[in-house]
């Protein structure tokens, strides 16, 4: 990874999945509060995937459920399957069970991405709707955006050697992802990078090798593409020590 960005990425490594979903909750609440005192609001685009049930479920329980940011939270999609809300592989299903639905944020400031229906055009309402909240700027700037990590160095639905990958105008995409038979749709890579946060969060040994590729090897991003992700502002992984086993 270039010097300049390892300077601003930080890393965490901690026991456990569980110790990493109790911190990256910690963190979640930590920036929520600082982006509702300095801007009024928190947007922030969640993870899909499996890993971050363990830690939508601690923010929907108590303590971190009764914080005022709530009701000034804005939720965003990272990606989504090309299915209905009601699937068992939408990212929308998992994060309501786990979180959305057992909170108090106004149904108005959740942002679903649809999967339901044909990929491209709902990539397009997709920027519609974020252009409705971000306004007509050239990027949006997401408080947070978390993200999660594939075997395969995949982030969001940005799949090596997809189409999606190059995508340099559009804030959501729709990515045929071979390897899957399947469409997803996904934020680009400009809009994750010109987040003010976003946190990647990998646990498990069967990453380690991805995630020692992404933070020390050389490959390119085409190949493996959570290496786009360089923020301009601030990156965070949260690992276990599984995930991590391979790190130098
Ligand atoms: C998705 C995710 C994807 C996920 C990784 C890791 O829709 O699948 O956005 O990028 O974060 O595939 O998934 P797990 O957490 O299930 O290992």
């Amino acid at each position: 990874m270039p010097d300049a960005a390892e300077a601003s990425t930080q890393l965490h490594v901690y026991a456990d999945a569980e110790e990493v979903a109790r911190r990256v909750t910690e963190r979640f609440a930590e920036l929520a509060r600082a982006s509702v005192a300095e801007r009024g609001s928190f947007s922030v685009a969640l993870a899909g995937g499996s890993t971050p049930r363990m830690i939508y479920e601690l923010l929907a329980s108590e303590p971190v459920r009764a914080e005022d940011f709530w009701t000034k939270t804005h939720v965003f999609f990272g990606d989504e399957r090309a299915v209905p809300p009601d699937h068992p592989d939408s990212n929308y299903r998992m994060a309501n069970e786990a979180m959305l639905a057992r909170l108090s944020i106004p149904p108005e400031n959740i942002h679903r991405m649809r999967g339901e229906g044909d990929a491209a055009a709902n990539a397009s309402l997709y920027e519609d709707e974020m252009r409705a909240f971000f306004g007509e700027v050239d990027w949006p700037r997401l408080d947070l955006v978390m993200l999660g990590m594939g075997e395969d160095g995949h982030t969001a639905s940005l799949f090596p050697s997809t189409i999606a990958l190059r995508e340099q105008h559009a804030w959501a995409a729709a990515n045929w992802v071979d390897k899957l038979n399947a469409w997803r749709i996904t934020l680009t890579a400009p809009v994750i990078n010109h987040a003010r946060h976003v946190l990647f969060v990998v646990t498990g040994a069967g990453k380690a090798k991805a995630v020692a590729a992404v933070l020390e090897g050389q490959r390119e991003p085409e190949q493996l593409p959570a290496r786009l992700i360089q923020p301009v502002g601030c990156l965070e992984w949260f690992l276990d020590r599984a995930a991590a086993g391979k790190l130098k």
